[in-house]
């Protein structure tokens, strides 16, 4: 037949894509051109044949190419995405034009296939990087949002406590006069309490109000100081130690809810580093957050402690969480890498906090062994003031 003719044979064999006829009737191929062999990774020579059917990957597949080549009144076909065998066990997702020819009184089927697979991984790989730069500016702008209410809360809250503290000095000095009356009855009644119990109640209540507003008010102070956009002359001799006991103050309840084994092991007397104290709060913060997050339940431990190894300052976050495999460890500081997806993770922590430790002159090491844990170390430049 004419396929034998060895020029039309080299001809196709220079072709881009693979190309195979096939005999519609029984699906069997009867010529292959090289990129068809490599791309299926065929072991055959030239003159072999082999059925269609061994290519197509499962029954969907193979069902959506009888439709194609079945459908009346159309003597072309095409086929996006199609999932094809490459052997001996991976796949390969393939675009496939196909038409009906008649060669020699015999009708064939000439079709060329081209890989579509890193196409697709492109397409589905900018869809997601689409999907979390919105959830990255949705999250920027509840910390906007955060701030704003910070500062809402704060003015009724000093109303509250001001006021309170003002009713309690005054119920003080009443509760003294009145007390210190030679005709005044002890069990007068005071919006349902006799002033024996309100003497004693009242101050309470007064207390609980005051105590109550000063926690807001250390809530509220917390949240505009993590707000706060940093400012380059911020750059101070700063306490990691302090650093880590901030980040943990504003996960506490987080830390409550994941785990009942949390442990701060804080070296004393540690020389101070220089920083953005902020931004190294950032970072503790979102180190403590991957960690409670890989815990399986609230046996498992989170330690962070910090010491000294002469001028370098380590900073370790650890957990007995699900750990990294191997294949993940070289892609969890890519920028929206995350395997969080369905828990809003956005992927950026790690990154952020890669960019962060570098810029302090510092170093950032994983350490991790699946199922059992990981730890993140930071060593820092212990900050030496008798050098400046
Ligand atoms: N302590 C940890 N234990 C297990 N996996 C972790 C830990 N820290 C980070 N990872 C992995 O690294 C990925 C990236 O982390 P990160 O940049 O903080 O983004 P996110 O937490 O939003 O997913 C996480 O999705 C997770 O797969
Ligand atoms: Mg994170």
């Amino acid at each position: 037949m004419i396929l034998n003719n060895p020029l039309l044979a080299e001809i196709l064999d220079q072709h881009y894509d693979a190309i195979l006829f096939l005999d519609p009737a029984n699906m069997v191929c009867v010529y292959h051109n090289q990129p068809a062999r490599v791309l299926f990774n065929l072991d055959l020579k030239q003159e072999d044949r082999f059925s269609f059917k061994d290519l197509l990957s499962d029954s969907i597949s193979e069902q959506r190419f009888i439709t194609a080549l079945n459908s009346k009144g159309r003597n072309d076909i095409l086929l996006d995405r199609l999932p094809l065998k490459r052997f001996p066990d991976q796949s390969v997702i393939c675009g496939i034009k196909g038409k009906r020819l008649t060669l020699e009184g015999h009708e064939w089927l000439f079709c060329t296939f081209r890989d579509v697979s890193e196409r697709i991984r492109m397409e589905e790989r900018e869809q997601a990087i689409q999907a979390q730069l919105i959830h990255a500016n949705k999250m920027t702008s509840l910390g906007t949002m955060a701030s704003g209410i910070a500062h809402e809360i704060n003015n009724p809250n000093n109303y509250i406590l001001s006021n309170a503290q003002m009713v309690a000095d005054v119920w003080d000095d009443l509760a003294t006069l009145l007390g210190d009356q030679p005709d005044f009855d002890p069990d007068t009644i005071l919006g349902g309490l006799s002033f024996c119990e309100a003497r004693t109640l009242i101050p309470k209540l007064l207390y609980g109000i005051i105590e109550g507003a000063g926690r807001i008010n250390a809530i509220v102070s917390r949240m505009k100081q993590y707000s706060r956009p940093l400012q380059q002359e911020n750059k101070d001799s700063i306490s990691v130690n302090r650093v880590v006991q901030f980040a943990v103050s504003m996960l506490e309840r987080e830390i409550k809810k994941r785990t009942e084994h949390f442990e701060l092991k804080l070296e004393k007397d540690l020389p101070d580093i220089m920083g953005y104290e902020e931004q190294l709060e950032q970072v503790l913060i979102n180190l403590i957050h991957n960690a409670l997050q890989a815990l399986p339940d609230t046996n498992a431990k989170v330690t962070v402690s910090t010491r000294r190894v002469n001028d370098i300052i380590e900073v370790s976050v650890s957990d007995e969480g699900e750990g990294i495999p191997e294949s993940r460890r070289s892609r969890i500081f890519e920028p929206f890498y995350t395997t969080k997806q369905q828990n809003g993770g956005t992927g950026l922590g790690l990154y952020i906090s890669y960019g962060i430790v570098t810029e302090h002159g510092g170093q950032m090491e994983v350490d991790s062994q699946p199922g059992r844990g990981t730890t993140m170390t930071m060593r820092f430049p212990a900050y030496k003031e008798d050098k400046e």
